[in-house]
């Protein structure tokens, strides 16, 4: 049987179903469940309770963080104020929460309190037959990427260190097949009792992560030691970092150039000649090379796209000033060639807007640009020691693009075919092919790897891991 993960939905259809569920009081799986009975059932009720516009979903922004969900158990202590604000905190970091109390924890914090600020419904029994119905428990422990026990009681862990499962927050974590992260709470002499000390060597050695707990006083008047819940930022930062671990950083210390986007040659103050590239390959390339620590800058034409964060771009309009900005961005380590650069500029560009006349049509005259990918290619003492062509091509794509290995002189060359029928040209995806010279032939014999079908960031990044291997050594999963 398919299941459905609702995080993965388009956000306007995410949030429909909440709006719609915490009207209903119910949790958003739940009300897909109604939403699907209905439709079943041929009801006539509007599936519309709430105007909520249709958005076309937005396409991830470059450096925006992946969605990630946490179920957060709070267990029965003085501390379970503070999971309020962690709550708030896992939300700000773009994580969802959904919340599981314990029967002590509603003796310090409300599951209404924990349903508004996480949004979601709050679960508080194994035996509650709206969400057990099908063995809601089991999905609370595997429908989310992490679980976060916080308080996590010297009870609660005692259960977990034996494999209890008698309500609701032990049966999560003992079906639950993800990462746990506990945060202790509780008076210094249960943390230093030697039940506890085994309790917590245990699961240690099950795996599961613990933060804190930190030294310093105790709610109980006069009392201080160790047994202090990790404050809420703290315990947010630790799930962030088991969510989303730190990136490899492979290209570290390098510099790499890239060009992106078309050229505009002017005709004359308000007309151009311009080709229909979008950038979108040549901004992932930055934005991919960039989270693999290198040094980005990136010279782009027009284009209606976002600066990559952390990216040197430099903005240019024509071709010569493209050369220019690339000439000034020497010494890299590797320069790539992903602009879709206007061969031929205008001679005779007009001082004035050129107007029509009874003469006829004012005749053009074209002068062929300059080659910037050849031109840094051939460079004796600045070029650097990777240099990478692109080659847009709408025929004989592996023959063209061969050919351009003699005419440009660079290393390797990555062959698009960008004929209408395929959707490269301003689409979201592309087919390529990457050239180079085989190792050790003298013949200028020529690779070529052909990769399947990829969003276009998953091309940058593919490609980032070859230059990486070519240039360091190291591949993004080794590196560190
Ligand atoms: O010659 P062609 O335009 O097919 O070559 C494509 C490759 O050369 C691309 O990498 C492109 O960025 C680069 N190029 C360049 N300057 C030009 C023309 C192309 O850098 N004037």
């Amino acid at each position: 049987m398919a299941s459905l993960t609702i995080r993965k939905l388009d956000d306007a259809v995410k949030t429909y179903l909440r709006l719609r569920s915490a009207k209903n009081h119910r949790s958003v799986e739940e009300e897909v469940r109604v939403i699907l009975r209905e439709l079943i059932e041929g009801r006539e009720e509007p599936l519309t309770p709430f105007a909520v516009p249709y958005a076309a979903p937005t396409p991830q922004r470059t450096g925006a963080l992946p969605e990630a969900s946490v179920t957060l158990i709070i267990g029965g202590g003085i501390a379970a104020y503070k999971s309020l604000d962690l709550i708030r905190r896992l939300k700000e970091r773009r994580i969802e929460v959904r919340c599981v109390l314990t029967k002590a924890a509603q003796q310090f914090v409300t599951p209404l309190a924990a349903s508004a600020l996480s949004h979601e419904r709050v679960y508080t029994d194994l035996f509650d037959p709206q969400s057990e119905f099908d063995a809601g428990h089991i999905r609370l422990a595997r429908d989310c990427d992490l679980i976060v026990v916080a308080p996590a009681t010297a009870d609660l862990m005692a259960k977990m260190a034996n494999g209890h499962a008698d309500d609701l927050a032990s049966a999560i974590l003992l079906a639950t097949n993800r990462k746990v992260l506990l945060a202790p709470a509780m008076n210094p002499l249960m943390w230093s009792n030697a039940a506890t000390r085994r309790n917590v060597a245990q699961l240690q050695r099950d795996g599961v992560v613990l933060i804190g707990p930190n030294a310093g006083e105790m709610a109980e008047a006069g009392e201080a030691g160790t047994g202090r819940m990790s404050e809420a930022i703290e315990i947010a930062n630790a799930a962030e970092r088991l969510l989303r671990p730190p990136t490899p950083k492979p290209l570290a210390g390098k510099r790499v150039l890239i060009t992106a986007g078309p050229t505009h040659e002017a005709i004359d103050p308000v007309r151009y000649i311009a080709n229909r590239s979008s950038g979108k390959q040549g901004f992932a390339i930055a934005a991919a090379a960039q989270a693999a620590g290198a040094e980005v800058t990136l010279v782009s034409g027009p284009v209606d796209l976002d600066d990559p964060p952390g990216v040197t771009v430099k903005h240019v309009e024509s071709a010569r000033q493209m050369l220019e900005q690339v000439e000034a961005a020497l010494p890299a380590d590797v320069a790539i060639f992903a602009a879709a650069v206007a061969d031929w500029r205008v001679a005779n560009e007009g001082e004035q807007k050129l107007k029509k006349t009874a003469a006829g049509m004012p005749p053009l005259q074209l002068v062929e640009n300059p080659d910037i990918l050849a031109t840094i290619s051939k460079l004796t003492d600045k070029r650097p020691r990777l240099v990478i062509g692109f080659a847009a091509e709408t025929e004989h794509l592996i023959d063209n693009a061969k050919a351009k290995f003699a005419r440009k002189g660079c290393d390797w060359i990555v062959a698009n075919d960008v004929s209408p029928a395929t959707g490269v040209m301003g689409g979201d995806r592309n087919t390529v092919h990457l050239l180079s010279r085989k190792t050790g032939a003298q013949d200028g014999e020529i690779a070529v790897d052909s990769w399947p079908a990829m969003t276009k960031e998953q091309v940058a990044i593919e490609l980032v891991a070859q230059i990486a291997k070519s240039v360091t050594g190291k591949s993004l999963e080794s590196a560190s």
